[in-house]
């Protein structure tokens, strides 16, 4: 191994050393979800199934509690509820990615694990250069990087990254984030025989195509599937304005469900469907495992101001993943729903059947805690609004009337709360998850979902009901 390559393993290494303990009494540290060991987590990246493990990568920065040269952390699970932390995948240690092994994505090819992601470089000038480069692993734990396999093509800027490979009718696919030169972007696609030899097929999807008109500057992370015998083309936009409840966060992630015609090439899609109502979730990524289950992780977290007001901070970490979901399709729109094996996690059930909620702050017996799954069925709604507190600092209400379901949240500094909405037309279910310092809201079986951190005070384990009007439901509580 390269002396370069060696110091920053070595450095990163010393970093998860030095602040395990301050870490480890943090208690915001999440229970059941992925996170950083030190330092900054976002994207997950290279998730794949591979010999019977999963494998999640993700973008890591050991050093800092904020954005920098990235390595590839590595956890690995045989069922997507144990997890171990593996050595460091990759770590930016080349020419042609010295300023981070930005996001990319993994497939098995001849019994080897090939990933692909994006070299990122300032250059001498400042100025920023791609390269989608290429890393094998024989076993799934070591990998050789071969460098660079696509370059730049012309058109675009250097805003071009994030490959998602796979295979099609013995065809390898490559799908890319990228800027063109007016500024809009795109989803662009390559081609090639061999995993090496790439052929660049143009964008097929974009701002200014398919009749979009101006969608944003930039798009990242997309990941393009096929679901019940339609295309999904997933991706997370920069630049969308907001629009009544829609497009709230900085950044967004949503899809378009379509059809791809691999020939010509071209993706002709319907809307885009922001994916998440919350305020924590980016750069999704997802994987076919050997059940034949499309699977979903995302960032449990953003880009934005309040990153860097998160309480972890002072302990040494930020950012976490969101749980593993399995991704259906009902007509065009895109379901989740926590993977079933997440049921492995379930302790002391309590079951309330026919209760009944007709004041406000109503507690129920043991129907309380600060890692606990509830699972919510309504008989009969009749209030005008349906409140639940989570340990007074998140509230989730369902207003009958405007058919919308909020959650409201205390901003991590200050005592303001922040809301999120979307449009409910009736609501007859919810699971929720609720960690240390996160919520996940499973809305009507998986149709809509909001995704959140959120830093109550740390012995705070109070659930409070409330409606105005009567509501009657079953709920089921497990310890997590
Ligand atoms: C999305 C993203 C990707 C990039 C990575 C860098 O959050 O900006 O486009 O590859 O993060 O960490």
């Amino acid at each position: 191994m390269k002396q370069h390559e060696h110091n920053l393993l070595e450095n990163a290494y010393k970093a998860v050393e030095e602040n395990r303990q301050n870490i480890e009494q943090d208690p915001y540290r999440l229970h059941y979800h992925l996170m950083p060991p030190v330092g900054l987590l976002n994207d997950p990246n290279g998730f794949i199934h591979f010999r019977g493990l999963y494998h999640l990568f993700y973008q890591w920065n050991p050093f800092e509690t904020a954005h920098g040269a990235k390595f590839w952390g590595h956890y690995t699970s045989p069922d997507m509820v144990n997890w171990t932390h593996e050595p460091i995948a990759l770590a930016p240690s080349e020419w042609y990615e010295k300023n981070g092994c930005y996001s990319g994505s993994a497939v098995e090819h001849e019994g080897k694990m090939v990933l692909f992601y994006t070299g990122n470089v300032k250059n001498e000038h400042g100025e920023r250069e791609t390269y989608q480069c290429m890393a094998i692993s024989e076993d799934g734990f070591t990998f050789e990087k071969k460098g660079p396999v696509v370059h730049l093509p012309e058109g675009y800027t250097a805003h071009f990254r994030d490959p998602k490979v796979w295979k099609q009718e013995n065809k390898w696919y490559m799908v890319l984030g990228a800027q063109d030169l007016n500024e809009q972007g795109k989803a662009v696609l390559y081609t090639s025989d061999n995993l090496i030899d790439w052929e660049f097929l143009g964008p097929i999807a974009g701002a200014d195509m398919n009749g979009l008109g101006s969608f944003g500057y930039m798009w990242e992370c997309p990941d393009l599937f096929e679901l019940d015998g339609k295309e999904v083309l997933l991706l997370s936009p920069q630049g969308l304005e907001p629009e009544g409840y829609l497009y709230q966060n900085i950044y967004q992630s949503g899809y378009f469900v379509g059809k791809m015609e691999y020939e010509t090439p071209e993706f002709s899609h319907r809307e885009f469907i922001e994916i998440d109502r919350g305020f924590d979730f980016y750069a999704p990524q997802t994987t076919l495992d050997t059940k034949g289950r499309r699977l979903l992780f995302a960032w449990m977290g953003i880009t934005d101001e309040n990153e860097k007001f998160q309480p972890t901070i002072k302990s040494g970490w930020v950012h976490a993943m969101t749980l593993p979901r399995e991704l259906t399709l009902k007509g065009d729109k895109l379901y989740q729903q926590p993977v079933e094996e997440l049921q492995q996690l379930r302790k002391e059930e309590v079951f309330l059947p026919n209760t009944k909620i007709s004041t406000s702050n109503q507690t129920l017996e043991n129907v309380n805690g600060t890692s606990i799954e509830l699972e919510i069925t309504i008989i009969k709604n009749d209030a005008e609004t349906f409140e639940i507190s989570f340990r007074d600092a998140a509230s989730m209400v369902y207003s009958k009337h405007e058919k919308r379901l909020s959650l409201h949240r205390k901003k991590f500094t200050g005592d303001a709360i922040e809301s999120r909405h979307c449009h409910v037309e009736d609501l007859h279910q919810l699971q929720v998850f609720l960690d240390t310092s996160s919520i996940e809201i499973f809305v009507n079986g998986g149709a809509e979902v909001f995704t959140a951190r959120f830093f109550p005070s740390e012995t705070n384990q109070t659930i409070l009901f409330s409606a105005e009007g009567n509501v009657m439901f079953d709920v089921k509580k497990w310890k997590l």
